[in-house]
């Protein structure tokens, strides 16, 4: 039995995926020896945070190899610029604001504050991404933030105004000691924003392939709330967000510094309306689950023994999941679109299906599009009308297997 990262009680099972290779280990060489481990998710009855039982070290997954940047798609570029207007806002009042990001990946953030001028400090330990986020003119440092590195940054830099994370506080395994990290490095009256895939969407949706080595939490309002407790901090504010498929921003302060938002209470209903509090919400999760593979497995089956042609959308890290998990491997997929260069001429872990440079998908005569990249769904049906309007069809699968 696993025990939960943040109180020590005993976890109890949620979904075994069985064996797993790492999301973002796509292969030059598909003969070549791969990593896997053991994916499972654990739900803690005690602080309610919901985890992976088991997590590969994080050399594996944030090293100079790391496929990862965040600069790859208009709206995500868009939303980070949104997220820096409103630090910028937000600080508006306080006299040289120090602004610390934790993950700062390529500068898709930071840069709109480094072009202003704005003392500010990028964490980054996956160093290929900390050298593009240098030349988009941040101020990067290459270290996995914890007390420690906290200590070492109020020592040279002073406290901050702000500390943020967007989709890295999720990836943090000893997240008590980034929590302590904050307590220490928070200005009095600062404030901490963090954003990551959102359990109340993931359960809502289905949207199981969230899971994967990378997030080894899913945060509620729940687990957050609790946990900040742990560590001297109040969550004050919640904002639901758009991005990758459904993330929830949540909002800290130094304990009683502010009074929670009304959004706080409303998401937390919210949240147990779905029985995110009780292991019974993660029952009838794991079955819709099973549902899904099995159909959307069922389909491709289907139109390969038509004979139709079946091409993959978008190589992420989360369709690792959903390929291996469901079973789908090159003789259903063709091949995988991406538009990546660290990707393209690479084989996806563990199935070995062929990453692919985006081609037009109209002259090919590709019937169907596994979109892989579900969370960009609106962006790549606006690129692809022709596609839809010849007849092509898209294939989702959350909630519920569909082509459209
Ligand atoms: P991303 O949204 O980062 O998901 P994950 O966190 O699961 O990796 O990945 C999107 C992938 O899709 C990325 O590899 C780029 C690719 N992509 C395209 O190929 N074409 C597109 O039009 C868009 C929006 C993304
Ligand atoms: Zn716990």
């Amino acid at each position: 039995m696993s025990q939960c990262r943040v109180c020590s009680a005993a976890l109890e099972p949620v979904i075994d995926f069985g064996r797993m290779p790492i999301a973002n280990g796509f292969l030059k060489d598909p003969k070549a020896k791969e990593f896997f481990y053991n994916m499972a998710v654990g739900f803690c009855p005690s602080c309610l945070m919901v985890q992976l039982t088991e997590a590969p070290a994080p050399e594996m997954m944030f090293n100079d190899s790391y496929a990862f940047f965040s600069s790859t798609s208009r709206a995500m570029a868009e939303h980070f610029r949104g997220n820096a207007e409103e630090v910028l806002a937000r600080t508006s009042r306080s006299s040289a604001p120090f602004i610390v990001e934790l993950g700062c990946n390529d500068g898709i953030m930071l840069k709109n504050l480094a072009a202003k001028g704005v003392k500010h400090l990028g964490i980054e330990p996956s160093s290929n991404v900390a050298r593009a986020a240098r030349q988009n003119g941040v101020n990067v440092t290459e270290k996995f933030f914890n007390a420690a590195t906290a200590q070492a940054i109020l020592k040279e830099y002073g406290p901050a105004d702000v500390i943020c994370g967007s989709n890295v506080f999720c990836h943090i395994e000893d997240i008590n000691s980034v929590f302590a990290g904050l307590a220490i490095l928070l200005k009095p009256e600062g404030y901490v924003y963090f954003e990551d895939p959102y359990l109340w969407d993931i359960i809502q949706k289905s949207s199981f392939d969230q899971i994967y080595d990378e997030h080894v939490y899913y945060f509620s309002g729940l687990s957050v709330r609790n946990l900040a407790a742990r560590h001297g901090l109040e969550l004050v504010d919640m904002a639901h967000q758009e991005v990758h498929g459904g993330s929830m921003r949540y909002y800290l302060k130094r304990k009683g510094v502010q009074a929670p938002a009304s959004a706080v209470a409303e998401w937390i209903a919210k949240e147990k309306e779905l029985k995110i509090d009780v292991i019974d919400g993660y029952r009838v999760f794991k079955s819709k689950v099973d549902v899904i593979c099995r159909d959307l497995k069922a389909l491709l089956v289907d139109l390969k023994a038509k004979g139709a042609r079946v091409v993959g959308y978008g190589a992420t890290s989360k369709s690792t999941t959903l390929l291996n998990y469901a079973g789908i491997g090159p003789e259903l997929i063709e091949h995988i679109s991406d538009t990546t260069p660290t990707k393209i001429g690479r084989f996806t872990p563990g199935m070995h299906i062929p990453v692919k440079a985006y081609e037009d998908l109209v002259p090919g005569g590709v019937r169907y599009v596994l979109l892989l990249a579900w969370n960009h769904k609106k962006e790549i049906m606006a690129k692809e009308r022709a596609f839809q309007a010849q007849g092509g069809k898209f294939i989702t699968y959350f909630p519920a297997v569909v082509m459209e």
